[in-house]
């Protein structure tokens, strides 16, 4: 444990603070919009282990009135939450829904009137189900015609867009491994949806500045690799080949990187490839948000472990988390925002950063109506300190943004794991802030000035 482990740190008067949430997680009112890939993979048996659905989620939607109070209340300047793409469009294709468009309209207008920046990020995963899914072109250029649709309607008043909530996820968990939505096991076609997905963000990119949105840019969780001996390096580096490097060169306008081709040569021909692509997706980024959890360790292993069919093409490994962990078993590291933030400076210079999402998920004791959670207060605090660090070294990072709001479906886990400042009654949905909530009061409210 660190020696600021017990010391409160002072917010900086520029860092903007905030929460994020996003739409399937949060919002209820499945009646008031298409099907999504999750509302699909959510009726699989087993898919979600406590067999959660988008509905009621959180009630975000309906009580968004009460949430924002309780943001403000806080003291927090932003909150990022994401559109729901089949809410604004359906089936993925044709005529955009005015209700649905109307409905995040409103947020952003509440927001603004209680001084909230808000920060929207445009695919947070909800695919509409009856788009051909991210194996294919079309797909990403559908997107750009709805991030389009959107920033026109809302541009003037949104301060930052992301266009993608990490690709990684939504690639290789959603077809590599398929614990998460469309939960396919195919390795060439994770690949073709990584690289899919990134051209969806170049494309995206374009369309936003064409309808004059400001401050466009993507979210990616960077998380740094350490092999634990010799013999694990060459799984530790194909690890942050696929995960990292391939994002980080593709923005940086390097392709895809070599050793990543040839790795998984095997699986996937790379025949989907296109210069034009390539351009699109290194589009000047405004701004990178990284959403920092953990890291990965890498060690020596005779059979490949639980987790490493996230990474296809990987020699044998295992990961070795070390204590303490939370209750997702991801272990504890402050000191890895630094290295996840350094990795990201060093990939694109010059690009302003953002801590888009940090935060724990823990069990909470709930006594006499007050909700106890001094793990999360103690892991907020630590992460914290380490962002002033990476600022005191010179790393230009601007934001931070807590995950999350709210208690809410952690997708494959659905309600079974708590990451919430704010605690959501399973049963009422009725909200409590947490200790943490009331930290984070506290240091909003001592910040320096700026
Ligand atoms: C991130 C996701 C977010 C949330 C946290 C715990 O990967 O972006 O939606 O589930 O993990």
């Amino acid at each position: 444990m660190s020696a600021t482990a017990n010391i409160e740190p002072q917010l900086p008067g520029d860092l903007v603070v905030g929460t994020a949430t996003a739409s399937w997680q949060v919002e209820g009112d499945v009646a008031g919009r298409g099907r999504s890939i999750w509302d699909d993979f959510a009726e699989v048996p087993g898919a979600i282990v406590d067999g959660t659905t988008g509905e009621p989620a959180c009630d975000h939607l309906r009580r968004f009135d009460e949430d924002l109070a309780l943001l403000a209340d806080l003291g927090f300047d932003a909150y990022r939450f994401s559109v729901s793409w089949p809410r604004v469009q359906p089936t993925g294709r044709g005529e955009f829904r005015h209700e649905g468009l109307d409905v995040y309209d409103r947020m952003v207008d509440r927001l603004l009137q209680r001084g909230i920046a808000p920060i929207v990020t445009l695919y947070h995963w909800d695919l509409p189900s009856e788009l051909p899914g991210w194996g294919s072109h079309e797909t990403a250029e559908r997107f750009a015609a709805y991030a389009g649709a959107v920033a026109e309607r809302l541009g003037d008043r949104v301060s930052r867009w992301a266009t993608l909530n990490e690709p990684w996820v939504a690639a290789y968990l959603g077809h590599a491994s398929g614990i998460h939505a469309p939960g396919a096991r195919d390795p060439g076609l994770a690949i073709s949806s990584a690289y899919h997905l990134m051209l969806a963000h170049g494309l995206g990119m374009r369309a936003l500045r064409a309808a004059g949105a400001r401050d466009p840019g993507i979210v990616l969780n960077l998380i740094p690799v350490y092999a634990e001996d010799t013999a694990s390096a060459a799984a530790a580096r194909h690890i942050d080949g696929l995960h990292n490097r391939f994002f980080l060169d593709l923005l940086a306008g390097r392709g895809i990187p070599q050793d990543v081709r040839e790795a998984t040569g095997g699986f996937c021909d790379w025949g989907f490839v296109r210069d034009a692509d390539l351009a699109a997706i290194a589009e000047p980024l405004d701004w990178l948000g990284e959403n920092y959890y953990s890291v990965m360790r890498v060690a020596r292993a005779e059979s490949p472990g639980p987790g490493l069919e996230a990474y296809p093409g990987c020699p044998s490994a295992a990961f070795a988390p070390r204590e303490p962990t939370t209750a997702m078993g991801w272990e504890v590291y402050p000191a890895g925002l630094v290295d996840a933030l350094q990795m990201a400076a060093t990939a694109l210079p010059g690009v302003p950063l953002w801590v888009t999402e940090n935060g724990a998920a823990y069990e909470d004791d709930v006594i006499a109506g007050a909700v106890r959670d001094s793990e999360r207060v103690d892991y907020f605090r630590q992460h914290i300190w380490s962002l002033l660090q990476a600022r005191e070294s010179g790393i230009d990072v601007r934001g931070y943004l807590a995950w999350s709001l709210l208690d809410n479906i952690e997708w494959a886990e659905g309600f079974t794991k708590r990451f919430g400042i704010v605690r959501v009654d399973p049963e009422t949905l009725d909200r409590a802030p947490k200790e943490s909530a009331l930290w984070w009061k506290a240091r909003l409210a001592d910040r320096l000035s700026p």
